[in-house]
């Protein structure tokens, strides 16, 4: 496959309202990193780059939630995700961010360019706007009954309990997020970029090209939209959270989430080039450069169609070459969902399973949602762990290796080989097959062909058996056996570098080999007679049951809590005296009774054990707890607080309880059970 020279290699910006996980990173990034390390390994000019997508709705929304500035919260996903990645080995050029300076310029420069130029229609139209907040309502700000089946929780855009898609206008008795009123219609202006009139301007005929070349699951999605007729589509919003406006007089608006997000790749190679000196403009503007969109599916449409009709509409961009999107990745059967924290989080995975990252790049790729939806499970990712890499790969490393040791002192024993024909058919397949299908975003395909030169080099050795051979009367015979299951090592390391990265720079440093390679060494022998390796070291440590059992617990446990927290803590409130704090008697209790308070949903009557008495205690903990789980839990309990009737019942003390991010309630509690009445101070 002839293939250009510079290439610019973009992976979707992530939405910085949450962590990364597999699904991401199977989707998305991890074969971005295999396609830009094979390119790389071929001597190709490739600019890698991602960032974080920091404006929309949904991070608005989780920031209200939370009680803290948007700001706040792409300040956390933004270093959690950046981190993670690093921490990974996705080896992006830039890791950058669209709340930066940089990217707002970018992005107004392009509305500007674009406004200037009069490619955008000016539309008035009537929008929700809720006059206590005196703001205009984006459609998630909306919520109301559903048409389709009566929840009366569906948002202005989707309904999460059917998967209807709305509009708000859909709604029936639509009310705003924000204050709970019915919101009125109010007309407000904005930028469209005419879509209609571009599909038949070139759209159409430029989709026509891609027929053959993009996967079908993306090209028979562009092909529907289009079949539906493309319509003029709103580029700004009525928010405070985005790029402004770049227009006097136009306060209160801002870019489109996803008008600014892909302008964000751009923006981000700007950043790049300010950091290294070199230039950005030849990656997005010279015609011989190949630009590559890696996405998940759900991101088919912006990137195929919008992002392209607003680099054409500028005129100095090329348009995307190809637009390699995955399907989904399921977890454990069911599809992976932050919101219900039903995920395996890429930092988690780095922290349970460090030093362990090509066993999760291995098996992601093995499992790659290329074609159709895919399936994790953590025992398959044993399984496939222990059995493949361990057992295959790793235990043909380590056997040449520790037998190079003990019979030849560490030394290549002779550049002789007796070569097998298994194995170099698997090595000319790799040579001659694998550069296409990586070329051609086919990983799983070639990661098999890859891992079957170690599969022919284990079975070379186990059949050969130079351990069963004489040393003295066979010297030959091993010697070259030993040297060519060395060579083969060799070729692994070159070969396995675009999918296993660790592996590749740990098999180069056991054979004593320079870091630095090119594709073409896998048809080269480096190992000269004589040249003396490293030591061996285990590959791959066979993953325990407990270790998925644990995995599987944790899921299980997760589902309930969220995934990362970044609620603000509360202010220190103002000081006290010593006296003042003296004057609370606070103790430890025990739990005797709980029953529910009739006719009220938060309360629960307790019965508590003080040490100096037995006293009832009204608590608004039911949504928290159940009365049958409390019974003979110790709780703090402030003694000394003025009795007070609540629901009719005299309450007699307070029970003290820490309230958790996620607003749940939990028992402030001794390490260790005490007496009833110990005295906290
Ligand atoms: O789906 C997502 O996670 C989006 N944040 C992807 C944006 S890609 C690009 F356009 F920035
Ligand atoms: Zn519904």
């Amino acid at each position: 496959m002839k293939a250009p020279q510079r290439y610019t290699v973009t992976a979707a910006l992530p939405y910085a309202n949450g962590p990364v996980h597999i699904g991401h990173l199977a989707g998305c990034y991890l074969p971005a990193d295999t396609y830009v390390r094979f390119l790389r390994l071929i001597g190709k000019d490739v600019l890698f780059i991602c960032g974080s997508d920091e404006h929309g709705v949904p991070i608005t929304l989780k920031a209200r939630d939370l009680g803290i500035s948007p700001q706040d919260v792409v300040d956390t996903y933004h270093k959690l995700m950046g981190d993670a990645f690093v921490d990974m080995g996705i080896s992006f050029d830039v890791y950058s961010r669209t709340s930066s300076a940089i990217h707002h310029e970018t992005a107004q420069e392009f509305f500007l360019n674009l406004y200037n130029t009069g490619e955008f229609t000016e539309q008035v139209t009537e929008q929700f706007f809720d006059e206590q907040e005196q703001t205009f309502l984006a459609d998630r700000y909306i919520i109301g009954t559903c048409p389709n089946c009566g929840n009366d929780n569906a948002y202005g855009d989707q309904c999460e309990k059917c998967g209807k898609s709305l509009s708000p206008s859909d709604l029936i008795n639509p009310r705003s997020k924000l204050s709970g009123n019915a919101p009125v219609k109010k007309s407000t202006k904005h930028w469209f970029l005419p879509l209609d009139k571009y599909q038949d301007e070139w759209i159409n005929d430029w989709m026509l090209t891609q027929k053959d070349k993009w996967r079908s699951n993306v090209y028979g999605q562009c092909k529907s939209w289009l079949d539906q007729g493309l319509q003029p589509r709103a580029i700004t919003r009525d928010l405070d959270w985005g790029v402004k406006v770049p227009l006097q007089g136009e306060e209160g608006k801002v870019l489109y989430v996803w008008f600014d997000a892909p302008i964000g790749y751009i923006s981000a190679s700007r950043e790049w080039s300010e950091k290294t000196g070199k230039d950005w403009k030849p990656y997005w503007q010279d015609e011989h450069s190949q630009l590559v969109h890696f996405i998940g599916k759900d991101n088919i449409v912006f990137h195929c169609i919008i992002f392209p009709a607003i680099l054409k509409a500028h005129g100095d961009y090329i348009l995307p070459d190809q637009v390699p999107a995955n399907e989904f990745l399921n977890l454990e059967g069911e599809k992976i969902s932050t919101s219900r924290n039903w995920a395996v989080w890429l930092h988690e995975y780095l922290e349970d399973f460090p030093n362990r990252r090509d066993e999760l790049r291995y098996v992601l790729t093995s499992i790659a949602p290329e074609t159709k939806d895919s399936d994790f499970s953590w025992k398959d990712y044993q399984t496939r762990v222990n059995s493949e890499l361990a057992d295959i790969l790793g235990n043909f490393v380590n056997r040449v290796m520790v037998l190079t040791h003990k019979y030849f002192e560490g030394k290549v024993p002779t550049s002789e080989f007796n070569p097998s024909a298994e194995v170099e058919d698997a090595a000319t397949r790799i040579f001659e097959r694998v550069p296409d299908m990586i070329l051609g975003y086919e990983f799983r395909a070639g990661l098999i062909e890859t891992i079957g030169l170690a599969r022919a080099g284990n079975k070379y050795l186990a059949d050969a058996q130079p351990w069963k051979l004489n040393l003295e009367a066979d010297r030959e015979e091993v010697e070259k056996i030993i040297a060519y299951s060395l060579d083969i090592v060799s070729r692994l390391s070159v070969a396995l570098s675009p999918y296993l990265p660790d592996t590749s720079a740990r098999l180069r440093k056991m054979l004593n080999l320079p870091a630095a390679f090119v594709w073409n060494d896998l048809l080269v022998s480096h190992l000269p007679q004589g040249h003396a390796i490293g030591l061996p070291e285990i590959l791959f440590k066979k993953i325990e049951d407990d270790q998925i059992d644990a995995q599987l617990l944790k899921l299980e446990a997760s589902k309930a809590a969220q995934p990362v927290q970044v609620k603000a803590h509360a202010p220190v409130k103002s000081s006290i005296s010593y006296d003042d704090f003296m004057k609370m008697d606070i103790r430890v209790g025990t739990i005797l009774e709980a029953v529910k308070v009739p006719k009220a949903d938060k309360l629960l009557q307790l019965l508590v054990d003080t040490g100096v008495d037995k006293r009832t205690v009204v608590s608004g903990i039911a949504e928290h707890f159940k009365p049958e789980d409390i019974i003979g839990q110790q709780v703090s309990l402030l003694l000394n607080l003025e009795p007070r009737k609540i629901k009719g019942i005299e309450s007699q003390g307070m029970i003290l309880m820490a309230e958790d991010a996620d607003g749940k309630l939990k028992f402030v509690q001794p390490g260790e059970v005490v007496n009833p009445g110990a005295e906290i101070r």
